[in-house]
């Protein structure tokens, strides 16, 4: 497996993450995450990833790894203290969050330590200096930024020198090749792809009617709802002709996809057994045939413009349509409206974050204050959509 090294870290092509052990994707074996991990490790993998954010899953990576953690790139990030939290970027809490991630890790030292959220009251150049103050103290080795809107990843980039962006990138979910991938090319930056099986959409074993477990985040992920899941089963199903003709399998014509993108140093998985570690690495010392990324090209852009238009229709009629009286069908409708919101420019990540944690927080409340909130939250919206403008 090809290895990307630079300022003295060494990351593997195809990495691993320990998000699934927070449960975001139901209860998972944790002696099979473990022997995941050290089977990982045998088969040449360098980049784990984690975060304070993914339950105790920075202790139980660190004790997995101990006994070759300096063969690894040992990634966390910073910036989030629970689901729908806001994000504390000040030097205080960076220093104080670091220091717990150290302990919780077992370690001296990070190889790699990410922004996981923005803090839009933190000043870019502050944070920069504090990862600085960090690095020169030995506690980190290099920085990153992660799941921040493009205008914040550029600010960084240019206010300081970022070791990695890491952003979600699947065949399914493309929007990074036209926001953040442009951004690490033109300031030279590593790009660290996530989910790049679209949470397991890509490898044939999501079919339309799957019923996911209480708890899963995907029973409310929008790329399991509405259009953007139908478009996501066909990218499936086109990866999976793709996958007979070169004897491999869809998610390893997915994982290639991503590794075909420019910039993209790592694709970073998150399987939780053997079989599907196993499976991943297959889309390593292999590449997609020009020809065939071309035809994905062509095919990719026809779903682009074919969203486009079907999640408009689908969000001006949530939002000109009464809001389900289940809190729940009614928070997975609205998380819909923002993310397209997003996707569709109708408003910019730095709008939407806050509305997504009041709507995170709309959702933990009693059923009328919450339903009341999130019907405030759609007559804003509506306003923003100007969704009477589009049927003109
Ligand atoms: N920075 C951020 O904000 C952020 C956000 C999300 C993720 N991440 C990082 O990126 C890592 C990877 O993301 P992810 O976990 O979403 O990646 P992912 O691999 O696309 O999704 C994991 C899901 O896909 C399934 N899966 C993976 N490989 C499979 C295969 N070969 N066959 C069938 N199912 C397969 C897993 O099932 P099984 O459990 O059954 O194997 C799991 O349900 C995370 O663990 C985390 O470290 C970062």
């Amino acid at each position: 497996m090809h290895h990307y090294e630079r300022d003295g870290l060494r990351v593997s092509q195809i990495g691993v993450g320990c998000y699934g052990l927070s449960g975001a994707y139901g209860a998972k074996d944790r002696a099979e995450f473990a022997r995941v991990l050290r089977h990982a490790h045998d088969l040449g993998v360098t980049f784990f990833d984690t975060a304070s954010a993914y339950g105790d899953a920075e202790e139980f990576l660190g004790s997995v790894i101990r006994d070759f953690r300096d063969d690894v790139c040992l990634a966390t990030k910073v910036g989030l203290a629970g689901q729908g939290a806001i994000s504390d970027l000040s030097p205080e809490a960076i220093r104080a969050s670091c220091d717990l991630s150290l302990r919780r890790l077992g370690t001296d030292y990070i190889d790699l330590y990410q922004v996981h959220y923005d803090d839009p009251r933190a000043a870019v150049a502050e944070v920069v200096s504090t990862f600085e103050s960090l690095k020169a103290a030995g506690k980190i080795r290099a920085w990153g930024v992660s799941h921040l809107p493009p205008d914040r990843v550029r600010e960084y980039c240019t206010v300081g020198r970022p070791f990695s962006v890491m952003m979600e990138l699947s065949a399914a979910a493309r929007d990074a090749v036209r926001t953040r991938l442009p951004i690490c090319k033109n300031h030279d930056v590593a790009a660290i792809a996530f989910s790049v099986t679209a949470r397991g959409l890509l490898t044939g074993a999501i079919k339309r009617g799957h019923v996911f477990e209480p708890g899963d985040i995907r029973s409310y992920d929008p790329l399991f709802q509405r259009e953007q899941f139908e478009s996501g089963l066909r990218v499936a199903a086109r990866l999976a002709t793709l996958a007979e003709r070169h004897r491999k399998t869809p998610a390893q014509v997915g994982i290639a996809w991503v590794l075909s993108q420019p910039q993209v140093v790592c694709a970073l998985t998150g399987p939780s057994t053997v079989l599907h570690l196993e499976e991943n690495l297959g889309a390593t010392d292999w590449r997609l045939p020009q020809d065939d990324l071309d035809d994905l090209r062509a095919f990719l852009d026809g779903e682009d413009h074919w969203l486009a238009q079907e999640q408009l229709k689908s969000v001006c009629a949530i939002l000109e349509g009464e809001l389900s009286s289940d809190i729940e069908k009614a928070f997975v409708d609205m998380a819909y409206v923002l993310e397209t919101a997003v996707t569709v420019s109708v408003l910019t990540e730095e709008v939407v974050v806050p509305m997504f944690g009041a709507l995170m927080a709309a959702r933990k409340k009693d059923r009328s204050t919450g339903l009341e909130d999130m019907r405030r939250l759609q007559q804003q919206l509506r306003e923003e959509f100007n969704c009477s403008g589009l049927h003109k």
